[in-house]
């Protein structure tokens, strides 16, 4: 095993040393109840595209906000009632609750991947809640495994698939429930479970009432247009090497097309990760009326550009006459 990464137990020392690399923008794998996460500073988009680089996903999927307690929660989501029910119940635990994002939440457009939700959850595991508390920023964290390799319940498990892109490792020894939590969408009049997870239906149905399952009807036929996927409001092209009049660019490296109504560049270096750092809110500044459309200059199919391109690809897919939320 080639792993270079350092791992600690999750003591003051080793704490400290996380915290610093949170504050820096890096990444360090931590327990939960559930699995091992892999943690970045939620509000810094720079670290949240690291997370997506490390993990090697084809696509930007949105991820789970880590929090430490309730107050942590209400300033980044609006808490209904049922969530103050189920978070009185079993928070912390593995109850994830999508909630809607309120304006101004800190928290980067990429972990959302660019949806006015977020995925909340208050992880049931000393050395989780005490790096929040320490870094003072929620975390994001999705399952610390390279995409399409097995979820990780014990800190070797992470050193072995993600060791060599990630700067710590705290362990907490073996994760207690070892599969990731439930994920529950409170932003519809009826909620709804989008994962089965650690926390079982009926355990959510004694305290809320029936539920729905799976995702809404229509969300595989749509890609792009549905609730869990961010689609600019005006029509929006890939690969455009013109502009025509009217239209914003989106530019990509260090000869942005002339002519654009206004231009925002997403890497004047050419830098995927800063690419992927800036997509979401570049996007969401660009998605105006006042524009006749959006112009992506093209982004290489490399490492995060493969994400970037997926993204756009749907967007672009849409008919912009014919969108839903
Ligand atoms: O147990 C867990 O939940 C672990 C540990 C580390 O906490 N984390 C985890 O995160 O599994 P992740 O990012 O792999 O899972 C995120 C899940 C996905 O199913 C995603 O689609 C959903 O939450 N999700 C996140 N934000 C969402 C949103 N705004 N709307 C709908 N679904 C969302
Ligand atoms: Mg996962």
């Amino acid at each position: 095993m080639m792993a270079t990464v350092k791992i600690v137990s999750g003591d003051e020392a080793g704490l400290r040393a996380a915290a610093k690399i949170i504050a820096k923008g890096g990444l360090v794998a931590i327990p939960t109840e559930t699995v091992y996460g892999l943690a970045g500073d939620a509000t810094n988009d720079r670290a949240v595209a690291r997370i997506f680089e490390a993990k090697a996903r084809p696509q930007f999927n949105p991820l789970i906000v880590h929090v430490a307690n309730r107050s942590m929660a209400a300033k980044l989501v609006t808490l209904n009632r049922s969530a103050e029910r189920l978070a009185d119940a079993f928070w912390p635990g593995p109850l994830t609750l999508v909630l809607p994002r309120r304006r101004g939440a800190p928290v980067s457009l990429l972990a959302s991947a660019g949806l006015d939700t977020l995925a909340i959850r208050m992880p049931a595991h000393p050395i989780a809640l005490d790096l929040i508390r320490l870094s003072g920023c929620p975390l994001a964290a999705p399952s610390a495994n390279p995409s399409g390799r097995l979820t990780p319940t014990e800190a070797a498990h992470v050193a072995a698939s993600l060791g060599d892109r990630i700067d710590l490792i705290l362990d907490g020894g073996r994760c207690t429930i070892g599969i990731e939590s439930t994920v529950l969408d409170l932003t519809e009049p009826t909620p709804r479970m989008l994962r089965q997870g650690g926390l079982p239906q009926e355990a959510i149905e004694a305290i809320i009432g029936p539920i729905a399952l799976g995702h809404p009807e229509g969300a595989i036929r749509s890609p792009g247009m549905t609730a869990s996927h961010y689609a600019p409001s005006i029509r929006l092209r890939m690969n455009a090497t013109s502009v025509t009049a009217g239209e914003a660019l989106l530019a990509f490296g260090p000869h942005p097309l002339p002519g654009a109504a206004t231009t925002l560049n997403l890497s004047p270096s050419s830098d995927l990760t800063e690419a992927a750092a800036n997509f979401f809110a570049m996007l969401h500044r660009l998605d105006d009326r006042r524009y006749s459309g959006i112009a992506v200059m093209p982004v290489p199919e490399t490492g995060l550009g493969t994400a970037i391109n997926d993204r756009l690809c749907r967007a672009a897919a849409d008919d912009a006459g014919n969108r839903g939320d």
